[in-house]
């Protein structure tokens, strides 16, 4: 068995814009996630982070290229329990109408064939795991705040234990203080239950919070790869250095 979990070989992702121009979204993406590592992923809007999150979980097609997950070649648009994806804004996954415990309860009704009741063990526990309880059960997602939507979120891809999660800015649409808490309980899951992650984010002090190695991407290419602890000392491309300063600039104020 290989340590590596995921396999990013040669990536390339064209869209066809305005009737025949081709657009580049990605351009041979080469990316080695070990198990139980997390690797971040920054870069500027549109150079195709989201693009490339998109292909990796199954909900976009890739051009060309390679992708192993697990030892085995992952193809297409297909879906699999152990690739979860949660996005940047919490409300948008979820639908207004449907309770909490509803929404928990999808996952493990579609890939386990679960009834509810049976359920409900395995969605407290889940939500017991990311710092909320089973008075979540009943209630709606208005009733919650972005930061606990976005435990929800984590719970829900957390209970039907993959091996990998997708974080598309999750934390992005939070106030510095629930960012904190969030990455804490990533950091937490990632241990107690050997998962990885990919993390994209634009804000590099995050990313490199949470990551264990970091890809700079810019213009659908990866133009940097570096140990998040040698970020600061060894980046060499200008754009990582620009948002390198970016982040000072910020601190500054
Ligand atoms: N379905 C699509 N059809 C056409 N072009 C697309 C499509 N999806 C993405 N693109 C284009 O591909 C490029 C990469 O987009 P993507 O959403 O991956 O960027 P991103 O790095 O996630 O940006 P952001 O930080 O703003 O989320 C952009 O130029 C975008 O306009
Ligand atoms: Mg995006």
């Amino acid at each position: 068995m290989s340590e590596d979990l995921l396999i990013i070989e040669n990536i390339s992702k064209s869209f066809t814009v305005d009737k025949n121009k081709e657009l580049k979204a990605l351009k041979n993406i080469n990316i080695r996630l070990k198990k139980g590592e997390c690797i971040g992923i920054v870069g500027e809007s549109g150079c195709g982070k989201s693009t490339l999150a998109r292909i990796i979980v199954g909900i976009e097609k890739k051009t060309s290229g390679k992708i192993i997950f697990d030892d085995k070649e992952i193809d297409g648009i297909s879906k699999t329990k152990d690739i979860q994806m949660i996005f940047q804004s919490p409300l948008s996954s979820f639908n207004p109408r449907m309770k909490i415990i509803d929404y928990m309860w999808e996952p493990l009704r579609n890939y386990f064939k679960l009834s509810k009741k049976e359920s409900i063990p395995l969605i407290t526990k889940s939500l017991v795991d990311v710092g909320l309880d089973e008075t979540a059960l009943e209630k709606y997602p208005h009733e919650f705040s972005g930061g606990q939507l976005q435990r929800i979120t984590i719970a829900r891809a957390i209970i039907i234990k993959p091996k990998l999660i997708v974080c598309d800015e999750i934390t992005s649409a939070l106030d510095v203080s629930v960012q904190k808490q969030i990455l804490e309980l990533l950091k937490k899951l990632q241990k107690d239950l050997a998962l990885s992650y990919l993390f994209i984010g634009h804000d590099l002090a995050v990313v490199q919070n949470i990551s264990q190695k970091i890809v700079v991407m810019y213009m659908g290419e990866i133009v940097e790869e570096l140990d998040s602890i040698d970020l600061k000392t060894k980046a060499k491309h200008p754009y990582t250095n620009l948002l390198l300063n970016s982040v000072f600039e910020v601190n500054k104020v």
